[in-house]
């Protein structure tokens, strides 16, 4: 029986994740010995802080092991609320927040309960790699808009503009960008919020690298604009970046009492409630110190710096300097190869993975990622100029 030939339509224009299809390659020669380096990770190398992981295990020793409200426990929505009043400016009450199982589930219930077949949905391109597949598995249609290097891949307003019609429905922002690094500046935001205005588009606002922002830049949400910008817009966040939680699977979104309760309907019929001893371990983390973040930002500032002025001096390679986030994204048209060349070459000549641009939309690069120790970042960049030199 081909079993293929009955799978349901809507997966059979899903592609498999490139970032994972090169991440298990690296890992199955890791498990063979081989002494792999890696710059493809979409984690923090800490460890999930102490002060969450004790109240994980509080909530498993107190028997808070059972279902909880669908969309969350009031304690949590509360804090949330709080969290987004202080950083992001924005009001909520608890019934317009829904916690789901990671930042991933929250916008892939986005996109449940808003895409029709045959609305158009607009992605700039280098996007996250997720965000055309749920597109396609809502039956939407993508539309990609273009962004340029010379404007550190943002969205440019009259691009914007030029692509919308009476199908269109939704914008997709990621600031701090996952692969560019890029973060749009409070008047950048301003302008695009009063395009969405003006022609009733929703913006899903992915913000889940808001914390890891480098030099002295400041994230500001969209939806902090006014009533009006804030109604459209579905502010999406979670925990597995801002404090190495990515195993948990805890995510949140913020949005009108309308969106927020069809996304906690259908929850309701899907996962039901995120993980019961997860969410008190997100409490503990929203009443983490601001110093906590300015250390970790440090860090990476240093390596992101180091790792920068390495490649800046490599032949066939131009690195964009992230302003936000923990990825370089790297122009390897010199090369002369293809994104998944490079990356597959690089992985088999010299042991080092990174990540293909191709996934993201950007053939002409690759996403090196640099929450590595600063050892292994000297041994990848070692590695990676000795194989571009002798190309
Ligand atoms: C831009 C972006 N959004 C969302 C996610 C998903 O995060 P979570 O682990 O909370 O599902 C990721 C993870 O890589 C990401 O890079």
């Amino acid at each position: 029986m081909n079993v293929d030939m009955r799978l349901a339509d809507r997966l059979k224009k899903v592609n498999p994740s490139s970032t994972l299809a090169i991440t298990s390659k690296a890992k199955k020669l890791k498990s063979e010995g081989f002494d792999i380096v890696t710059l493809a990770a979409g984690e923090p190398d800490f460890d999930t802080p102490d002060f969450v992981k004790l109240a994980a295990i509080e909530a498993i020793n107190s028997g808070f092991t059972k279902y909880t409200p669908t969309s969350g426990i009031p304690e949590l929505k509360k804090l949330i609320c709080d969290k987004f009043k202080k950083d992001n400016s924005l009001e909520f009450s608890p019934n317009q927040i829904v916690v789901s199982c990671g930042a991933k589930h929250s916008l892939f219930n986005t996109f449940l309960v808003l895409v029709n077949p045959g609305d158009e949905v607009l992605i700039p391109f280098p996007y996250w790699v997720s965000y055309p597949e749920m597109v396609s598995l809502c039956q939407g249609t993508a539309r990609f808009i273009k962004t340029s290097p010379k404007n550190s891949f943002k969205l440019n307003p009259s691009d914007l503009i030029k692509q919308i019609n009476e199908r269109t429905k939704i914008l997709v922002l990621n600031s701090p960008s996952n692969p560019t690094g890029c973060v749009y500046t409070k008047d950048e935001l301003k302008e695009i919020a009063d395009i969405c205005v003006k022609n009733n588009i929703f913006v899903i606002s992915d913000e889940i690298y808001e914390k890891l922002i480098y030099d002295g830049l400041t994230h500001v949400s969209i939806a902090s604009f006014g009533k009006e910008i804030k109604d459209l817009t579905i502010t999406v966040n979670g925990f597995s970046k801002s404090y190495s939680m990515t195993g948990w699977r805890l995510g949140y979104l913020g949005a009108n009492e309308v969106i927020a309760e069809a996304v906690s309907r259908l929850q309701d019929h899907s996962t039901s409630n995120p993980n019961s001893i997860t969410q008190k371990a997100g409490l503990a983390a929203l009443n983490a110190p601001e110093e906590f973040f300015s250390k970790i930002c440090t860090q990476f500032q240093e390596r992101r710096d180091y790792c920068i002025s390495r490649l800046s001096k490599m032949p066939k390679i131009s690195p964009i300097i992230p302003k936000g986030a923990f990825y370089i994204f790297c122009d390897i048209s010199k090369t002369n190869l293809s994104s998944t060349q490079v990356a597959n070459r690089l992985l088999e000549e010299k042991y080092l993975s990174l990540i293909p641009g191709q996934g993201f939309g950007a053939d002409d690069y690759v996403r090196l990622s640099f929450t590595a120790s600063n050892q292994q970042l000297e041994k990848g960049m070692d590695r990676l100029q000795d194989w571009l030199t002798k190309l």
